[in-house]
């Protein structure tokens, strides 16, 4: 088993990777002094392939569990479903020890993170991440958050969880769509910060889609490591450090807005975004047509979409205005200077942004 240490003064925490851990999470857990009674938030597809090995380890070191569902949605992440979920465990918490573990992927993870957040003024929580995305990008870095209908992520926190358990093993029941998914968010952290990842990546691709646990465990060590190094560095996006993590995510999320989240996964939009930054560092860094073919064939090898279909440049661009990165009209990206090296720019031209836009999409 791995462990990564976080350190962030007394919100440290530390998260634990291997494959077939999740049997060991009672152990893990009870080591850590997290709590005697643990609410386990997650959804019934979750709980049926996962939840009886996570239950049982508990139970085996005296952590009693008591497990609330929500649907299986982005649509959970809603105020009313917090509040549900925060009145079933206040009329459950009497004379007891609890703290939260959140078991799924990253909606789950930002719903149950919200709730222990703001339940009692914050309650101690756990991550067990189950979908690739959410082992290398959303359980780390205690940003939690619900939406509300006028956007996502509108209402949140900072709140580090006590722990992270990444067990690899439970991606074997991940469908192939969202694997990919997970990965556009792996191919993000090479082209910011590490080139040799980078490389890693372009060399074990097949593997890593067979689900090779090795190789699995290779990469979500790698990704958690490079994000828990940004996270120390900025913990509260104050530095604009953080920022870098936004690489594609500015035309990316314009995209997966404008496709109103049906048409496009999280990751297949960044994946035309970060194609598209791509193309814009070619005009503002000189980042080298020889570095951008590297991007999109690694992208493309992932199964990743290379060009945006049914949504076109006027679309994507009313929604780039109304995303929260446009801080007064003025735009703001990530882009590449070679691989491994970003740098934050913003007031990019607008015919810039428009001929990216075009070089990978088959609509107007
Ligand atoms: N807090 C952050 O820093 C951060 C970062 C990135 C994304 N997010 C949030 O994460 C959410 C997206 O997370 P996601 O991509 O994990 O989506 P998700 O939570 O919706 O999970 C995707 C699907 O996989 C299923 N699933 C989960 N684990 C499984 C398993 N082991 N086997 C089979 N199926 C499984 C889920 O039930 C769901 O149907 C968004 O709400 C996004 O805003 C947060
Ligand atoms: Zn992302």
């Amino acid at each position: 088993m791995k462990r990564i240490r976080v350190n962030l003064k007394n919100r440290s925490y530390s998260i634990h990777i291997g494959s077939g851990i999740l049997k060991d999470a009672g152990k893990i857990l009870k080591a850590e002094l997290v709590g005697r009674d643990a609410i386990l938030i997650t959804n019934d597809k979750v709980k049926k392939l996962h939840g009886r090995m996570l239950i049982s380890s508990l139970k085996r070191q005296g952590i009693s569990t008591k497990v609330f569902t929500v649907p299986d949605s982005e649509r959970s992440k809603s105020p009313a479903v917090a509040v549900r979920l925060l009145e079933d465990i206040a009329r459950y918490d009497t004379m007891k020890n609890i703290f939260i573990i959140a078991f799924g992927g990253g909606v789950i993870g930002d719903l149950a993170g919200f709730v222990a957040a703001t339940y009692k003024r914050g309650i101690p929580y756990v991550q067990i991440p189950t979908t690739l995305l959410a082992q290398i990008d959303s359980s780390i870095g205690g940003k939690v958050a619900i939406d509300l209908s006028i956007g996502k992520n509108l209402v949140g926190a900072y709140y580090q969880p006590k722990l992270v358990l990444s067990d690899v093993a439970v991606l074997q029941t991940l469908s192939m769509r969202q694997l990919r998914n997970g990965l556009a968010e792996a191919v993000k952290y090479g082209v910011i910060l590490d080139e040799k990842f980078f490389n890693f990546l372009e060399t074990h691709m097949a593997a890593i889609l067979s689900k090779n646990q090795k190789n699995l465990i290779a990469v979500v060590n790698e990704c958690s490591r490079i994000k828990k190094d940004v996270v120390v560095a900025d913990e509260f996006e104050t530095k604009g450090l953080r920022t870098i993590l936004n690489f594609g995510h500015t035309l990316g999320h314009a995209i997966e807005s404008a496709g109103k989240y049906k048409l496009y996964h999280h990751g297949e939009a960044i994946a035309l975004g970060m194609r598209m930054a791509a193309h814009i560092s070619h005009q503002v860094l000189n980042f080298s047509h020889q570095n951008g073919q590297r991007l999109n064939n690694l992208l493309t090898s992932v199964g990743l979409p290379s060009s945006v279909k049914r949504i076109g440049w006027a679309a994507i661009y009313q929604h780039m205005l109304h995303d929260k990165k446009f801080i007064c009209g003025k735009n703001k990206f990530v882009l590449a200077k070679q691989i491994g090296k970003v740098r934050i720019l913003d007031g990019i031209k607008l015919n810039y942004i428009k001929s990216a836009v075009k070089a990978y999409s088959l609509a107007n």
